[in-house]
């Protein structure tokens, strides 16, 4: 049966029983993981950070099976309803864990061993007392940059305003900026929940594309990061109610 988010299809369906795979990711390393031993074989990663209900890896997992993908989120029913879906697509290229993003390029990614990195619509966290927990602060984009392999890429996206125009600011000096206008040609509805909702509600979505600047050193990345100012903008509360339907 086809699975619908707001009237769209929710990619892939349920195989037959036998089939289902396990894509808990339960126990964390101490250090980092072994992306080989993880997945049973070499191939490029895909992590996502935020991941939500993970409707954007399980599409990615399905459409590219030469790809191993791991999405990661603070909050542990997301990631409930995420293992599910996959372990039913019968996925064995895709893994989800409940953790923070920081937390796993701090800790457990080894340095230029990832292929892209997605980051959908992060919370942008509109009470004063909670912006410290934003994910997208300097010290997270050198996180980033370390963890990329040479031409790695980084895809950023939200429909927060004020999010945006932080990270115009200071995604550019890590990365390789190139804003995408329009619409995912892939899925001009949403890759995401998320923006699936923001979409049908009218509201702008912003999006880019990035790559590590191959010249730029991790102790250069780091000093730049400790001179960037954090995310300390008004993330505007009239959004807050979409947040909540999100
Ligand atoms: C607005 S939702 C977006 C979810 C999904 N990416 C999408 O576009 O539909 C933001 C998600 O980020 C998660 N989140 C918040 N802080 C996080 C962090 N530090 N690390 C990982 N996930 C986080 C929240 O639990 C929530 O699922």
């Amino acid at each position: 049966m086809i699975e619908r988010e707001f009237g769209v299809p929710f990619p892939g369906e349920a195989v037959e029983q036998s089939k289902w795979t396990q894509t808990a990711l339960k126990a964390m390393p101490d250090g980092h993981l072994d992306w080989p031993a993880l997945f049973g074989r070499q191939a490029p990663v895909v992590l996502d950070l935020g991941c939500g209900n993970g409707r954007y890896l399980i599409g990615s997992a399905l459409a590219r099976p030469t790809h191993d993908h791991l999405g990661v989120d603070v909050l542990p029913v997301v990631i409930r309803y995420a293992r599910k879906r996959g372990n039913q697509r019968g996925l064995a290229n895709l893994k989800f864990a409940v953790l923070g993003g920081r937390e796993l390029l701090e800790k457990h990614v080894a340095p230029h061993s990832v292929g892209e990195i997605h980051c959908y619509h992060p919370q942008p966290y509109y009470d004063p007392a909670k912006v410290h927990l934003r994910l997208v602060t300097p010290q997270f984009l050198a996180l980033v940059h370390r963890a990329l392999a040479p031409g790695g890429r980084v895809v950023i996206q939200t429909d927060n305003p004020g999010y945006w125009k932080y990270v115009r600011a200071v995604v550019p000096v890590f990365f390789d900026f190139r804003e995408l206008p329009g619409r995912w040609p892939d899925a001009p509805k949403g890759r995401t929940r998320r923006e699936i909702i923001a979409t049908q509600k009218k509201l702008p979505v912003f999006r880019a594309e990035c790559n590590a600047k191959l010249d730029l050193s991790e102790a250069d990345a780091l000093a730049l990061a400790e001179a960037l100012p954090p995310p300390t903008f008004d993330a505007d509360r009239r959004l807050r109610d979409l947040d909540r339907l999100a």
